[in-house]
C-alpha cells in the first residue's frame, strides 16, 4: 500500500523555484542520506515545476530542459534510486503549469506512460490554468487513472488547493495526498492560518490518502521562492513542525539542505515528533479548547482600562496514538506568554475516574509525574508545547 502513513520528503520549489538542475537534485539526495534524513523517513525528493522545455516535442512528449537536465530525467531518477531514495516529478491538471511550462490536461496518459518509463514514483498534480469549462473531478480522476496504467506505482500528489473541497472526494478518486490549502510562504501568518484552516479538515486524512499542508518552510529563514514578510524564528519553525506533525500530514521538507541550520536540522529529523506524525493508526487531532489571552495594552489612556483581549490564539488539542498513548498540545499564537490548562475532564478524565495523566515533553524528553485533574503550562508568545502522555490510576 502506498502512503500507509504520511509521505516524506524534499520539494525543490519553496526554496528553489526555477533555479533548478542535476547538479542541485544529486547533491540534495547525497545529504539526504550522508546527514541522516532518509533514516529519519525523508524518502522522496521531488522535482516541481519549471524542469521542462517550453514546448512538447514534434511526437508530443514532454521533454526535459538540458540546460537543467543535461543526461535527462532516467539519468536522476537513477541516481536518486541508486541512493535508497524514491523519485518524484511535477505536472499540472491544466493546459500549462503554473510558471507557464507545458502541462498535462489532454495529454495524461502519454504523460503518465513517460514519467514511469524515467522512473519516476511520485507525481505532484498541479491547478494552475485550467479550463473555465473543465471539470476539475473527472481531471484529477483521469490523471488517476492514467498513473494505474502506466504500468508503474506512483505515489498521486493533488495540489488542487482546496478548490471544491478536495478532502470529500480526492480520497475516492485514488489521491494520496491533497493539497487543501494555497501556498504557503515562508512567514508566522502564513502557516497558521493554513493550520488553523484546516483543523476541521483532517477527519478525512488515513491511511492511503492525507490531507496536505504544502511543503515546510522550515530552515528557510527568508531564503528562497516563498518568502513575504518577516521569516520566522527558530520556535516559530518548531511550532510550524509541530502543527504538520501533530495534524499527521506530509512532510515535504522545502529548505535549502545544503545550508541548514543544525537546530532546524535536528527539528526536521525529531525522533519524538515524526514518531507523532507517523503514528500508525494515523488519527486527527481533536480540537479541545481555543481561547483568547489578555494582554496589557500600551495604547490605554490613564484612568482606562490597561488590558486588552485576543481571541482565538490558543489552542489546546489532544491527538490519539497507537498503543493507548495520546498528544496534549498547547499552541499560542499571540505574541505574549500565557497559561494554558486543560481540564482532564475536558478530554474525558473526571476527577472521580482515579485516573491521570504522565506527560513527557516531546521537546525536551523530560517526564512531568502524574497530573490528576488538571494539566497546565506557561507557553512563550508564538511557541508551543507537545506531551506525549499516558494513562496512570491514581490512588485514592
Ligand atoms: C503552485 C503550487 C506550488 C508550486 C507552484 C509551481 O503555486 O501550489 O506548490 O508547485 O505552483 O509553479
Amino acid at each position: 500500500m502506498l502512503a500507509k502513513t504520511p509521505p516524506m520528503g524534499w520539494n525543490s520549489w519553496n526554496t528553489f523555484g526555477e533555479e533548478i538542475s542535476e547538479e542541485l537534485i544529486r547533491r540534495t539526495a547525497d545529504i539526504l542520506v550522508e546527514q541522516g534524513y532518509r533514516a529519519a523517513g525523508y524518502e522522496y525528493l521531488v522535482i516541481d515545476d519549471c524542469w521542462s522545455l517550453r514546448e512538447r516535442s514534434e511526437q508530443g512528449l514532454l521533454v526535459p530542459d538540458p540546460a537543467k537536465f543535461p543526461h535527462g530525467m532516467k539519468a536522476v531518477a537513477d541516481y536518486v534510486h541508486q541512493k535508497g531514495l524514491k523519485f518524484g516529478m511535477y505536472s499540472c491538471a491544466g493546459v500549462r503549469t503554473c510558471a507557464g511550462y507545458p502541462s498535462s490536461f489532454d495529454h495524461e496518459f502519454v504523460d503518465a506512460r513517460t514519467f514511469a518509463q524515467w522512473g519516476v514514483d511520485f507525481l505532484k498534480y498541479d491547478f494552475c490554468n485550467f479550463p473555465q469549462n473543465g471539470d476539475c473531478r473527472m481531471r484529477y480522476h483521469t490523471m488517476s487513472m492514467a498513473l494505474k496504467a502506466s504500468g508503474r506505482e506512483i505515489l498521486y500528489s493533488a495540489c488542487n488547493w482546496g478548490q471544491q473541497e478536495p478532502w470529500r472526494w480526492m480520497r475516492s478518486i485514488g489521491a494520496h495526498m491533497y493539497r487543501s490549502t494555497g501556498d504557503i510562504m515562508d512567514n508566522f501568518r502564513s502557516f497558521t492560518d493554513i493550520a488553523k484552516s484546516q483543523i476541521g479538515n483532517l477527519c478525512m486524512s488515513a491511511p492511503g490518502g492525507f490531507n496536505d499542508l504544502d511543503m515546510l518552510t522550515v530552515g528557510m529563514y527568508g531564503k528562497g521562492n516563498v518568502s513575504l514578510g518577516a521569516p520566522c524564528t527558530f520556535e516559530e519553525y518548531r511550532m510550524q513542525f509541530s502543527l504538520w506533525c501533530l495534524f499527521g500530514v506530509p512532510l515535504m521538507m522545502g529548505c535549502d539542505l545544503r545550508a541548514l541550520s543544525g537546530e532546524c536540522r535536528a527539528l526536521l529529523q525529531s525522533e519524538a515528533l515524526i514518531a507523532i506524525d507517523q503514528d500508525e493508526e494515523c488519527r486527527p487531532p481533536y480540537l479541545v479548547r481555543c481561547g483568547g489571552v489578555t494582554l496589557p495594552n500600551p495604547d490605554a489612556k490613564p484612568g482606562e482600562y490597561p488590558w486588552r483581549s485576543e481571541d482565538e490564539c490558543t489552542y489546546t488539542l489532544i491527538r490519539h496514538l497507537s498503543k493507548g498513548e495520546f498528544v496534549l498540545a498547547f499552541f499560542n499564537l499571540s505574541e505574549h506568554e500565557t497559561r494554558l490548562s486543560c481540564l482532564l475532564s475536558d478530554i474525558g478524565l473526571p476527577y472521580p475516574s482515579g485516573i491521570g495523566i504522565t506527560p513527557r515533553d516531546v521537546f525536551t524528553g523530560e517526564r512531568l509525574g502524574v497530573k490528576r485533574d488538571e494539566f497546565s503550562v506557561r507557553v512563550p508568545g508564538h511557541d508551543c508545547r507537545l506531551y506525549r502522555c499516558q494513562l496512570s490510576r491514581c490512588d485514592g
